[in-house]
């Protein structure tokens, strides 16, 4: 069975009320999830296209911050949502990047056994990856993603402009997972990433829609991620170890997109070290990443702590890594067991990397 999400680029927010009249939430209470920035910078852009303006919707708040995607803030939603008598024709609408998209997710499709729910994902990670692909969860003891369903929200509206007050280091956050499905699916839009003169807002606004297209396509194929929806992984084994390491350290901390970015870069190298891709793509996939992103500087005597980290990853097991590896620009081999001094190589490769940032 085919899984396709519904999701609409709007260029223009005033769509936005016909989108709600249409499949019939206009007449509905509308609850609206945001956080402390998404409030103040995206909530006033989307008033107009509400009914009545916003004003007969309920706003449910929740701050900034990691911390409050977890499931003690999930329940005291649910509770919210319980005293302002919402019911299973009420609608959600998760209003902010991958963290309220995963968490007004999960609330709404527990709530009740499942609220109908809209996802206005505002980061340009969440436009291309978290709001899309029916994946919803909240950390569970300072472990990410521990409790979470399958499930699409009834709709999924794209607005590029949301982009224009995301802090610059968010959006190259974000960027990471564009140039990764371009890596994974795209020849056509690797090539635009290489030749453009910026990667800035304009080039990602414009290129939006047709990478996040690219994992709608992936997803449609492989909903429960038995086999193509694997191919997404590219790049992750590594990043999360990254993330997950670099947060143990009271120093620098690594936005997730950023830790994709060297992922992508050391499990290139495996590839190369395994003969799946030529040096110049590695040249070429090294370069561009260290042109946009900075590197880490992490001590050879931490890699088996990192490659520790990497065999607790869902996929992998005691002996064995689980990646996701490329053949080329567009082309992944799943289920890839590098051995562990690959890895170890590719990481003094990222590490002795001369990063231009
Ligand atoms: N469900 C999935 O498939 C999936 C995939 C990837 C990541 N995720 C999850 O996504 C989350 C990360 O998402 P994220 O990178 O969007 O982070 P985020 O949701 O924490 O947003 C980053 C920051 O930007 C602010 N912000 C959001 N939109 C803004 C705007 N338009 N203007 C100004 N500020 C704005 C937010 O308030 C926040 O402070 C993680 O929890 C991760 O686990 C989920």
């Amino acid at each position: 069975m085919e899984h396709r999400q519904s999701v609409k680029v709007l260029e223009d927010l005033s769509d936005f009320f016909e989108l709600l009249r249409s499949c019939g939430a206009a007449e509905s209470r509308i609850f609206i999830l945001a956080d402390k920035s998404t409030s103040e910078h995206c909530l006033p852009l989307l008033s107009e296209s509400l009914p009545g303006q916003g004003r007969n919707c309920v706003l449910l708040n929740v701050s900034d911050g990691e911390q409050r995607k977890s499931i003690v803030p999930a329940l005291h939603l649910c509770e919210r949502l319980l005293e302002y008598s919402a019911d299973r024709h009420s609608v959600l609408i998760n209003l902010g990047g991958g963290k309220i998209c995963d968490l007004g997710g999960f609330v709404a499709s527990i709530f009740k056994r499942g609220m109908r729910w809209i996802n206005i994902p505002t980061t340009v990670l969440a436009q291309v990856d978290a709001a899309i692909g029916g994946k919803t969860g909240v950390n569970l003891m300072g472990y990410k993603n521990m409790l979470g369903t399958f499930q699409f929200p009834e709709h999924t509206v794209i607005h590029p402009g949301f982009l224009r007050t995301l802090p610059k280091r968010e959006v190259l956050s974000g960027f990471a997972e564009m140039a990764k499905h371009a890596i994974i699916a795209s020849p056509e839009l690797w090539r635009a990433m290489l030749t453009a003169e910026y990667i800035d807002l304009k080039f990602i606004e414009a290129r939006i829609g047709e990478a996040m297209e690219i994992k709608r396509e992936i997803v449609a194929r492989d909903f429960m991620e038995k086999g193509d929806r694997k191919q997404l992984n590219f790049g992750h084994t590594v990043g999360h170890a990254l993330e997950s390491f670099m947060m143990e350290s009271p120093a620098a901390k690594l936005l997730h997109g950023e830790a994709v970015a060297l992922g992508m870069m050391a499990e290139t190298h495996i590839s190369y070290q395994m003969g799946l891709v030529s040096e110049d793509v590695l040249i070429e996939i090294s370069t561009f990443l260290a042109q946009n992103y900075q590197g880490v500087d992490i001590d050879e005597n931490e890699y088996h702590r990192l490659i520790e980290i990497m065999r607790q990853d869902k996929k992998s097991n005691k002996d064995r890594l689980n990646m996701t590896l490329i053949r080329g620009i567009g082309l992944c081999e799943i289920d890839q067991e590098p051995t562990m001094d690959k890895v170890f190589d590719a990481l003094t490769y990222v590490m002795r990397y001369p990063f231009d940032k």
